[in-house]
């Protein structure tokens, strides 16, 4: 995957695309980040990539020229496949979730163009962005920290990105659900003991456990989840119970 990334702090992304994941991904090829310094694409003596608000008003809006002219540059360089999205990061964009990571992770390429101070022109906006995406309900300085973010959800699901190719399907919010706890050795720490169904063998039996623990802990921190998740009649019939405080601890 190609992803293109507009940007007034490239130097920004250097430690997270330089560690773990990310950086494995690119080394093995599997991704390809390519950071555009919107500065590069002004022409005045000073790089001016933003200018004040015609009207009056606080902060600085990004020029609509640079804008246009890295958009341009940057899907050329991914060699102007067709239907490439560009993502506008903002926060009056649609909100980021598992499902539109998984709808990006199936483009080849894309182009992410992070937003700072008050925005950019609208013009710019509403002739670049095919599409826009914010990471949640606060503000942060720009877009840069989002689009890392969404870069790392996209990645982790390419195929030969994750150690175990298997390890992004029961991820917490994949099935609709949240994920229940996990252990590792000691058995025994502190006083706290491993459940004993998971030192059991009993593979149906734990695989019975971990649904129920997954509806659960959804149930407990994000209730809002199972109305929307694929529930079974069984997984009915345990929240049932545990609304009825029929299931033990
Ligand atoms: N830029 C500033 N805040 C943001 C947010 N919450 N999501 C996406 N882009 C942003």
């Amino acid at each position: 995957m190609d992803i293109a990334i507009l940007t007034l702090f490239p130097d920004m992304f250097t430690g997270p695309f330089s560690e773990s994941m990310l950086k494995r991904a690119q080394e093995r090829g599997l991704l390809s980040i390519h950071l555009h310094n919107i500065r590069d694409y002004t022409h005045d003596k000073h790089h001016t990539a933003d200018d004040t608000p015609f009207g009056g008003g606080q902060g600085m809006v990004m020029k609509p020229e640079p804008l246009f002219e890295a958009v341009k540059a940057a899907l050329s360089d991914l060699g102007d496949r067709p239907n490439t999205p560009v993502i506008l990061l903002t926060p009056q964009g649609r909100p980021f979730t598992q499902a539109i990571a998984q709808e990006l992770s199936q483009h080849p390429a894309m182009v992410f163009i992070c937003g700072h101070y008050e925005g950019m022109d609208a013009r710019a906006e509403e002739a670049l962005a095919t599409d826009s995406i914010s990471i949640g309900d606060y503000v942060l300085t720009g877009g840069e920290i989002p689009s890392m973010a969404i870069v790392d959800a996209v990645a982790r699901l390419l195929p030969g990105v994750l150690g175990d190719d298997m390890s992004a399907v029961d991820d917490s919010f994949a099935t609709g659900l949240l994920e229940g706890p996990t252990y590792t050795r000691p058995a025994e720490y502190r006083g706290e003991s491993v459940p004993d169904v998971l030192l059991s063998g009993d593979h149906a039996a734990v695989d019975r456990w971990r649904r129920e623990q997954s509806l659960r802990r959804t149930y407990e921190r994000r209730p809002d989840l199972l109305e929307s998740a694929n529930l079974t009649a069984a997984d009915r019939a345990y929240l049932e119970k545990l609304k009825a405080g029929e299931v033990e601890e």
